[in-house]
């Protein structure tokens, strides 16, 4: 787990960037895990600008978003589809036949989340996966209590994210109360995990997720157990990290480590 700090969003956003893009280069049909927010907002910006400026290529790559809300068809315009194609596809040359985001309405959700777990498996797995984090510690949206071993189910809501995302919605009321998220144990079989947080809202969460204990009620906690993540954080979300200065360290050592 390696825990990098900036002083901005910005910086974050771009740091993360070029570590998508990379896989990106290395793998031509790179499998992408996409989220949806306001995190990933930044880094999906700087894709597009290096899509646009040094032609970064996405026709061969397959994404797999985490989660969508229960009730919400793609064109509604709080939907995760739709904030995909407004934030990323449309600006990049993804083949629209490549990208995959949870059905929010369903006849059968169980056969719809087995069929997207299939999905993941016959694309090979996910190389790498990119994560936001609520208030509460979730990922995607794996709320306090989930099974670590959790797979892509439907999940309720807690109080505490849809007041979180209210801000989304002309009033507290239209946010759903279930979803349809891929579980922790789905996530964290991606080859690599990045996860994105900014600002103080987000500081006792990161702090559970980094150095509390391992535990369900922050299930962010399970990265402390995947063997390749890492954590792109501002100075405010890293406000209440208890070793900040030695993660520090380790990033300004990191450039004369052997390597091999
Ligand atoms: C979204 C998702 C959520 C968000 C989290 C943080 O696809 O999976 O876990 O990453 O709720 O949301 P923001 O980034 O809006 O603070």
């Amino acid at each position: 787990m390696e825990v990098v700090i900036k002083d901005t969003y910005e910086e974050i956003s771009a740091a993360a960037a070029q570590m998508v893009a990379a896989h990106v280069r290395n793998k031509a049909d790179a499998v992408l895990g996409l989220a949806t927010g306001s995190s990933p907002l930044g880094l999906y910006k700087e894709l597009i600008r290096m899509h646009r400026d040094e032609g970064l290529d996405f026709s061969k790559v397959t994404t797999f978003n985490l989660d969508e809300y229960v009730g919400l068809t793609p064109d509604h315009d709080q939907s995760y589809h739709y904030f995909m194609y407004e934030n990323l596809f449309k600006h990049v040359n993804v083949s629209p036949g490549k990208t995959h985001v949870p059905a929010g309405t369903s006849d059968d959700y169980l056969a719809f989340c087995q069929w997207y777990e299939d999905k993941i498996e016959q694309a090979g797995g996910i190389d790498i996966q990119v994560l936001g984090i609520g208030s509460d510690g979730h990922i995607a949206f794996n709320e306090p209590g989930s099974s670590l071993a959790s797979r892509t189910r439907v999940k309720t809501l807690a109080e505490q994210t849809i007041e979180d995302n209210a801000r989304f919605f002309a009033k507290k009321e239209d946010v759903p109360i279930y979803s349809v998220t891929m579980g922790v144990g789905t996530i964290i079989e991606a080859d690599t995990c990045i996860l994105l947080a900014n600002g103080e809202g987000k500081a006792d969460a990161i702090a559970a997720a980094v150095e509390g204990p391992v535990s369900s009620s922050c299930t962010a906690s399970a990265l402390q157990l995947h063997p390749d993540t890492i954590f792109f954080i501002d100075e405010a979300a890293a406000g209440k990290l208890k070793m900040k200065d030695y993660y520090k360290w380790i990033q300004d050592k990191k450039p004369g480590a052997p390597v091999g």
